[in-house]
């Protein structure tokens, strides 16, 4: 055939290519754009910035990925692969080819399905995606589907694949520890393999998180750029791998790791893999967390469009020293300052084995008597009178050796069989198998207990302080002990949404160790997280800078604590602690009694200013401006209300030296012709600043920003090292 001929054909062959199977998957701001053509492997072409239609019709023009869409391993076995199996036959080859689609409109959603089969084996693979009307979000998962005759062995499993063209592309996650969770990693995408991955089995964000973004125009910026955002909504054992080898492409996978977990499927037996959801901002990082935010408030998060309150959680307070008369006080102090919710902790229960230390009784969930002799419905008829609601602490997932459900059931928790199981907090403590459907129904009988005895408990704080430690399920057969990590978490799925189901209105903080189940495979269940144990203002702003990249205010616990801080010893002043917890769900964590009258005064004060503010801080845009982790001396944000006509601008001062120079922030998110009046909250300066009350443009605020003073104008006995502003903006 001559050129010109082959040319013409390849045009037609294009012009048909529609009909032909192409698909595409769009939000009002993004495009997925997938090959389906029957008989032929899925392929994904394009994931971007919203096509035309014209333009998705000529795409394959322009040069694709041309990557299978959802790679099994067996035909093209160097490459890494999301899909593994070992068939039936005892064959590793797996091949998928398209058989049918569909797609279902669902009100806010549609849901898009794409049914493969193995041509030679009765293998299913059906790849789905959801994506939403109201936000730029797609979720992906996938449906795998045994039909084979005897079993099969899934040895890989992902929930979703995505090339991403190479160039210049860095690659942003979060990394930490207890007490110093989600620093912010940004790191150019190398050749070779990079692993961010979770084996904790039960706390999956205390070191990695399950979320990353991509910035593809190099180093991220946070207001500009084209950057794609992906979390893997799951609450165990996760792998995220971005394979770069030698094509233009660099090729991201995200999964249930599939490590000491391989997946035997029975005949006619389907998994569903967990989704992982996908979004695409050329508006930088904060572009891609507005993104997040909102997918979260609309979809992901319990009650994510419900003001959260503002609460006392007795832990930094009084640890373990639990009782009536210092409960009575905390509630009646945070009332007095305006609070609207006290939260008990650990240390309220424990019969045979009193919980006065963390080396016990987790299991044993009635009261202590001694302790509160009038019980949790007379904390509760304190609280009331107070005028404020009441919150407990759990850690049902868990028992202690010393326990009296460890005595009585000794084969609930996770062992090996033939080994002494190695202990994890206290040296006592120990994992409940939760694969076990008796103990799932324990858990759910705890919290039914509890809600039925005392049905106005308003907020329950579920802890979860081990790893899985043994491997082992005393519930599971021999031949499904490699399932023991995915059951566990199928067991916590099952007991979180019967919880949910028989009380949806209850608010539930996922604490874990603190900040060890900041993920979106909890949140659906979840109001809000534990940021971390640790609750010094400045390291807080680190933490709760990189949280704030894939969740909202609304769900980041963020409370006010004494000084010398418990965790880092530092002593920052008060105005700067209430400045830094007033950028998430205010709370505190202190012991009133403690604090001074100037120092109640000044909470007192913050709180009501808050109230505010608070439907802009949870509800609304956020923007970050200057990055504490860039050390340029300061970390300032803002949030903007959906219609532009509030914000809150935040200011820390992160280091402190003379004849220092930072940088004037340029505000972001306002509308440019609006004028916004400026007031200052939580001000302690003897005078006002400068443009307090003035009015700026929002173009001006934007383009020049606000001089902000370095230190605070206030009594020479009262000045220190440290400075922070609350700025809030009005529309006139
Ligand atoms: C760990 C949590 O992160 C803390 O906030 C506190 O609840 C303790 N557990 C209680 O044991």
């Amino acid at each position: 055939m001559k050129r010109k001929s082959i040319v013409a054909l390849i045009t037609l062959v294009a012009a048909l290519y529609p009909a032909f199977g192409q698909i595409h998957i769009s939000t009002s701001g993004m495009s997925l754009l997938l090959d389906a053509e029957k008989g032929c492997n899925l392929k994904i072409l394009y994931f971007g910035d919203r096509l035309s239609s014209s333009d998705a019709e000529n795409i394959m023009f322009s040069g694709t990925a041309d990557r299978n869409a959802y790679p099994p391993y067996g035909l093209d076995c160097p490459s890494e692969a999301a899909l593994a199996v070992i068939h039936s036959d005892g064959s590793l080859a797996t091949e998928l080819k398209v058989e049918d689609t569909s797609t279902a409109d669902n009100g806010n959603s549609s849901v898009t399905k794409i049914r493969l089969k193995d041509p030679e084996y009765p293998f299913y693979v059906t790849v789905c995606y959801r994506a939403y009307k109201d936000v730029d979000m797609i979720e992906t998962w996938t449906e795998i589907e045994n039909r084979e005759k005897k079993s099969v062995v899934l040895t890989e499993f992902a929930s979703g694949f995505l090339p991403i063209r190479r160039g210049n592309v860095w690659l942003c996650h979060l990394h930490g520890a207890w007490a110093n969770e989600g620093n912010v990693v940004q790191e150019p995408v190398l050749p070779g393999m990079k692993i961010i991955k979770n084996k904790d089995g039960v706390r999956n964000s205390q070191t990695s998180h399950a979320e990353v973004m991509f910035s593809l125009d190099g180093k991220p910026m946070e207001n500009s750029g084209r950057v794609i955002g992906a979390a893997l909504c799951y609450s165990g054992n996760y792998e995220l791998k971005i394979d770069t080898g030698d094509t233009d492409w660099h090729f991201f996978f995200a999964g249930i790791n599939p490590d000491n977990s391989s997946l035997k499927l029975a005949p006619k037996e389907v998994f569903k893999t967990p989704e992982l959801a996908l979004t695409y901002s050329d508006e930088g990082l904060s572009g891609v967390s507005r993104n997040f935010h909102k997918w979260a408030r609309n979809y992901r998060l319990a009650h994510g469009n419900t003001l959260r309150k503002i609460l006392l959680n007795s832990w930094e307070g009084v640890y373990f020293d639990i009782d009536e008369n210092k409960m009575d006080r905390m509630m009646a102090d945070i009332a007095s300052m305006g609070g609207e919710l006290f939260v008990m902790d650990d240390g309220w229960f424990g019969v045979k084995y009193p919980r006065n230390q963390d080396d016990c009784a987790l299991g044993d969930w009635v009261v202590d008597s001694k302790k509160l002799p009038g019980g949790i419905s007379g904390l509760i008829g304190m609280a009331k009178k107070h005028g404020i609601d009441f919150g407990i602490w759990i850690e049902p997932e868990m028992t202690n050796k010393i326990s009296e459900l460890y005595e009585t059931h000794p084969d609930w928790i996770l062992k090996s069989p033939l080994r002494e199981p190695v202990y994890g907090r206290g040296g006592t403590q120990l994992v409940l198998d939760l694969a076990n459907p008796e103990v799932q129904d324990f858990i759910v009988g705890t919290v039914d207990a509890l809600m039925t005895e005392n049905p106005d408990i308003d907020y329950i704080k579920w802890d979860a302080n081990m790893s899985v430690m043994n491997h082992g399920s005393q519930y599971l057969p021999d031949d499904r002990q490699s399932e023991m990590y995915i059951e566990y978490h199928r067991g916590f799925e099952k007991i979180c949404s019967r919880i949910r189901t028989k009380y949806p209105d209850l608010t539930i903080q996922a604490c874990a160790s603190g900040g060890g189940r900041a993920n979106y495979g909890v949140l659906p269940w979840f109001d809000e997280f534990w940021v971390s144990d640790n609750t010094d203002a400045l390291q807080r702003i680190y933490m709760q800078w990189g949280a704030s990249y894939f969740f909202p205010a609304i769900a980041m616990a963020s409370h006010i604590s004494a000084v010398p801080n418990h965790q880092t010893y530092r002593t920052v002043p008060l105005k700067y602690r209430i400045d830094v917890a007033m950028s998430g769900r205010l709370g505190m964590e202190i012991q009133p009694r403690n604090m001074t009258e100037e120092e109640i005064d000044l909470c007192r004060n913050a709180i009501a200013e808050y109230k505010i503010i608070r439907p802009v801080v949870q509800f609304g845009d956020i923007y970050r401006l200057v990055s504490p982790y860039d050390g340029l001396g300061l970390a300032s944000m803002m949030y903007c209300s959906p219609d532009k006509d509030k914000a809150v601008f935040y200011w820390w001062k992160t280091e402190h030296f003379r004849d220092e120079h930072l940088p004037r922030v340029r505000m972001a998110g306002l509308d440019p012709d609006a004028e916004y009046s400026i007031q200052e909250l939580n001000r302690i300066d003897t005078v006002p600043l400068p443009f307090e009350g003035k009015t700026f443009s929002g173009r001006f605020l934007m383009e020049t920003g606000l001089e902000i003073p370095y230190t605070h104008t206030v009594a020479s006995e009262d000045r220190n090292d440290w400075s922070s502003r609350v700025l809030y903006l009005v529309a006139k």
